[in-house]
């Protein structure tokens, strides 16, 4: 999708979008007030939040489609309600096959018009978004050019906007990635064919990457993750990405860490079948961190991250771990697996102190669809977050509060470590029926040593049941463009 910045014409575009707050219903063009003033008059039109009027006009010879979108009161607007106009903009559009959009910016006292270009981009771009590739008979669209502009901006604004709307689609873009990574099923991106789009990833984005195979894995005895990898006949990969922007600091790195099954069965403690199919999105914080990486690589920030993904399937075989075993770790620590369904945890544990160990990461984000439980307690709108360092939490909740992509925090007390001590190694992988995304936090947290970290929980936000204002049934996204705008606020300055 084309994306690009018009001051405010009605000209050769055959959808406008006219974005308007209630009480100013009015906008430059005369011909079109006159419109809305009689669809106000006839009460089929009032600016309130979620209300669409559509009609078609005569315009220059040719037919237009105007698209009026109420916004609601300007004091309740904020940037999400900007994305998810767009969003369900393109998509009327796309329903009426129009192809050359223009979405207006309102004038809004409490936001910037170049911040609401940026949250319009995104939201379009993903509105446009499908995942259509495995069907024999589809529909060629059109690609659909957008235009975004405001009324009476002045030069420097204009300059403004158009930079914010290239970063709103590259931001998009990278959360393209994420969803097309995990809508890929899993009988053709496993570990190997992820490491392979990483690589691809990279090469266009600009950063480096280095991917390791059971030797290696073995060499630096990951075992729990070892472990987990077993029962499959794909070979498990350690995914190591690095960026340089800040090479001036080079100690300060920021660890990203992606949980990365590509297929979870359950292994031996077995998945039920409405529990399974779903299952290839569980490498949703694998797909997340890379989308992250890429768009962080591809702005230039001046910041390094480096991200490491340990990919592996949990299956059944003769070959795979079972309950009641005890296994090691990187770090030295025993584990008795009570579940191997809980094998996220063992595979962050040993990347986790793989990417301190030997990566030197100064801070430590894990991004990982964990738990069931985090979708039970907070559904598929918030992630869950667990923390050492309640600063760090505060920068990342200040960032979801811009970014819309809602965080919530859970407790962390240390009252919940002994639900997950074993009576006869150092730890043991559940921690029995309740505070299931606490104790599988605080697991991974006896592995970060003591570096500032928040692990988040997206179970419930990276996959998406039904589709959304901007997004499709399926793979979210979630949280790239939060990742990415937390990097962007760590930059040295
Ligand atoms: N990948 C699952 C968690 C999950 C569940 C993600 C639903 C997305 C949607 C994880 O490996 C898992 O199975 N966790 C178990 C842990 C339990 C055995 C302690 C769970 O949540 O049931
Ligand atoms: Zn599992
Ligand atoms: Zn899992």
């Amino acid at each position: 999708m084309k994306v690009g910045f018009k001051s405010m014409t009605c000209a050769e575009v055959d959808a406008l979008v006219v974005n308007l707050v209630e009480n100013k219903l009015t906008t430059p063009n005369e011909a079109l007030n006159k419109s809305i003033k009689m669809l106000v008059d006839r009460e089929l039109f009032a600016g309130k939040e979620g209300e669409v009027y559509t009609f078609t006009r005569e315009n220059n010879e040719t037919l237009q489609t105007v698209i009026l979108v109420g916004l609601g009161k300007e004091e309740n607007l904020s940037l999400e309600d900007f994305r998810k106009v767009a969003g369900n903009a393109i998509k009327k559009c796309i329903e009426l096959k129009l192809n050359k959009v223009f979405l207006r910016i309102p004038e809004v006292k409490t936001l910037e018009a170049s911040e609401i270009a940026k949250a319009m981009t995104y939201g379009a771009v993903l509105g446009n978004y499908t995942f259509d590739k495995y069907k024999t008979s589809k529909k060629e669209a059109k690609e659909i050019e957008v235009s975004i502009g405001a009324h009476g901006v002045n030069d420097e604004t204009v300059e403004e906007m158009v930079k914010s709307i290239q970063e709103g689609r590259e931001i998009a873009e990278g959360v393209i990635i994420a969803r097309n990574l995990v809508n890929e099923p899993s009988n053709v991106l496993y570990p190997e064919t992820l490491a392979n789009e990483a690589i691809k990833i990279s090469k266009e984005s600009g950063f480096d990457i280095e991917v390791f195979g059971l030797d290696k894995i073995k060499e630096l005895k990951m075992e729990a993750f070892y472990e987990v990898s077993k029962g499959s006949e794909k070979e498990p990969k350690l995914i190591v990405m690095r960026y340089f922007g800040n090479k001036d600091n080079k100690e300060d790195i920021l660890g990203l860490v992606g949980k990365g099954l590509t297929y979870d069965s359950g292994g031996y403690s077995i998945k039920p079948t409405a529990g399974m199919d779903t299952m290839k999105s569980d490498m949703g914080g694998a797909a997340a961190v890379i989308g992250a990486m890429s768009i962080i690589a591809k702005r230039k920030l001046k910041i390094n991250v480096v991200t490491v993904i340990a990919s592996c399937e949990n299956l059944i075989s003769g070959n795979a771990y079972k309950p009641g075993e005890i296994i090691g770790s990187m770090a030295g620590k025993t584990i008795e697996v009570l579940n191997t369904d809980a094998e996220g945890r063992l595979t962050l544990a040993d990347a986790v102190h793989y990417i301190i160990e030997k990566e030197n990461a100064k801070e430590i984000i894990d991004v990982a669809t964990l738990t069931g439980a985090a979708l039970v307690a907070l559904g598929e709108t918030t992630t869950a977050v667990i923390t050492n360092n309640s600063e760090f939490y505060k920068e990342l909740k200040e960032v979801s509060d811009y970014t819309g992509e809602k965080v919530w925090e859970l407790p962390a007390f240390d009252d919940y470590k002994k639900l997950i001590k074993s009576d006869i190694a150092d730890l043991k992988n559940i921690g029995g029926k309740f505070a299931g995304t606490i104790t599988a936090g605080l697991f991974i947290k006896e592995f970060v040593q003591d570096k500032p970290w928040l692990h988040l929980d997206i179970a419930g936000t990276s996959w998406s049941s039904s589709k959304s204002d901007y997004g499709i049934k399926g793979g979210t996204g979630a949280p790239v463009s939060t990742l990415y705008e937390l990097a962007k606020k760590k930059q040295s300055k």
